[in-house]
């Protein structure tokens, strides 16, 4: 780990951590099903054959977990609003309980509204659906508005469409490859509605978390240039030239459904805050006839670019390539692009997988990336907060438990799903207390 003082970073920067509703929660018997839940019963579906239906039982836990942020000394907590327990009777209580104890601990409630937990009767396929989430939202905002003032609509909307409904290694496990554009267009349209709903509610700070990630290209032979600018234009500007600047990156708009030209004037409705997690680069080529993967992105040979290992970098246990400078080129690439058109940026997610409590690869990983952070702000990117993915261990997805990313482990073996924080969460807490602000 460098010995030098972390650098400071300016005043009012909102420093905090992230999770999700499905991730965390559990007590899935209080609420209705959603498409993960499907997915993780079909069998084969996750590595360790694990279910998120107690998870780290933040449903009845919440309380631990807003100690455990208090102790950290963070200024915010990302945390996401299920929409199946929205919709099941009496689901909002734990919400408004939840920013209540927030509130209380001095700590600002920031929740994502959509992060992957679709209700199992819905289908981002359906145009319909994105009408239903801006009812959602209204009822949501309805409920927490008085209290909640920073939100996001979507979680990576480009995850949720590309390993969810184009390679099928995500909920709902569909293999449409470009056919899952829809599912893309549709999300947006979504985001589009919900920021007017939030904006009719009367909210002052909305955003979106899309995942962000450098495209580089294995080399400048024409066919890997434009493989992976193929890439980066459906893995990156799918999701934020839309919301950014009201247009799809040339050739993706004549694959959307619908009044494509009226949906982008609602998807770019204003916003005020752009979210960016990120977690590393990507190495693409021109086709090589076999399949490619870098970690649960797998590429099949038929799609027109293959992934490739980006060498000579220390990997996180998911083998993902610890790259701090792909976080500053991302924050100046955004920034180059879309000038006057980008609102302020929160870093929403950014950590890595670990095994163990003494996890000195976690803190170096965020060492290094809060120094390429504080390179971007240098340059002259306006960045106002950074969020940990995350706080606690939980449910990885695909992968069920054994990717690791809190700086709070949990036990998933006990009935208390004990928590127990890890040299990271001691190294940020004390970071926060004397060097970063
Ligand atoms: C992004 C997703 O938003 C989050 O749910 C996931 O756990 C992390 N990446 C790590 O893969």
């Amino acid at each position: 780990m460098a010995a030098d003082p972390l650098p400071s970073f300016p005043p009012g920067f909102l420093w905090g951590v992230a999770t999700s509703a499905h991730q965390i929660e559990g007590a899935a018997d209080l609420r209705e099903r959603s498409v993960w839940d499907v997915f993780e019963a079909r069998p084969g579906s996750i590595a360790d054959g694990s279910t998120a239906a107690v998870a780290c039982d933040s449903f009845h836990r919440h309380r631990e977990d807003v100690e455990l942020l208090a102790g950290l000394g963070v200024d915010a907590y990302r945390f996401s609003v299920s929409w199946p327990r929205v919709d099941s009777p009496g689901g909002l209580d734990h919400y408004d309980r939840l920013v209540d104890d927030l509130l209380a601990a001095g700590v600002r409630p920031v929740p994502t509204l959509f992060h992957w937990d679709l209700p199992a009767s819905l289908d981002w396929l359906e145009r319909d659906t994105a009408a239903r989430f801006a009812g959602y939202v209204e009822r949501v905002a309805g409920r927490l508005g008085d209290r909640v003032h920073s939100w996001l609509t979507l979680n990576e909307p480009a995850e949720h469409t590309i390993l969810g409904h184009a390679l099928g290694v995500h909920a709902p496990g569909r293999t449409l490859m470009f056919d899952a554009l829809p599912a893309a267009h549709h999300q947006l349209l979504a985001h589009g509605l919900a920021v007017r709903a939030l904006r009719a509610a009367g909210a002052a700070d909305i955003g979106i978390a899309n995942s962000h990630g450098p495209t580089w290209p294995l080399s400048d032979r024409e066919e890997d240039l434009a493989a992976a600018d193929l890439y980066d234009a459906v893995m990156n500007r799918a999701f934020s030239d839309p919301v950014l600047l009201g247009s799809y990156p040339d050739g993706l708009a004549e694959l959307m459904p619908g009044d494509v030209e009226a949906d982008l004037k609602v998807i770019s409705e204003p916003i005020d805050r752009y979210g960016v997690n990120y977690y590393a680069p990507s190495l693409v080529g021109a086709p090589t006839g076999e399949d490619s993967a870098y970690g649960t992105l797998e590429v099949p040979a038929r799609l027109p670019f293959s992934l490739h290992d980006i060498e000579g970098r220390p990997r996180t246990a998911f083998g993902w390539p610890v790259v701090p400078e792909g976080l500053t080129e991302v924050l100046t690439g955004l920034r180059d692009r879309y000038g006057d058109r980008l609102p302020p940026v929160t870093i929403t997610e950014n950590g890595c997988s670990y095994p163990g409590l003494d996890d000195q690869d976690r803190i170096a990983y965020l060492d290094s990336h809060l120094r390429a952070l504080h390179r971007a702000l240098e340059a002259g990117v306006d960045v106002r907060g950074y969020f940990v993915w995350s706080l606690l261990d939980n449910y990885e997805w695909a992968e069920g438990y054994q990717q690791r990313f809190g700086l709070v482990h949990v036990d998933f073996d006990s009935p208390e799903r004990t928590r127990t924080p890890k040299a990271s969460y001691a190294w940020l807490r004390d970071r926060l207390r004397d060097a970063l602000r």
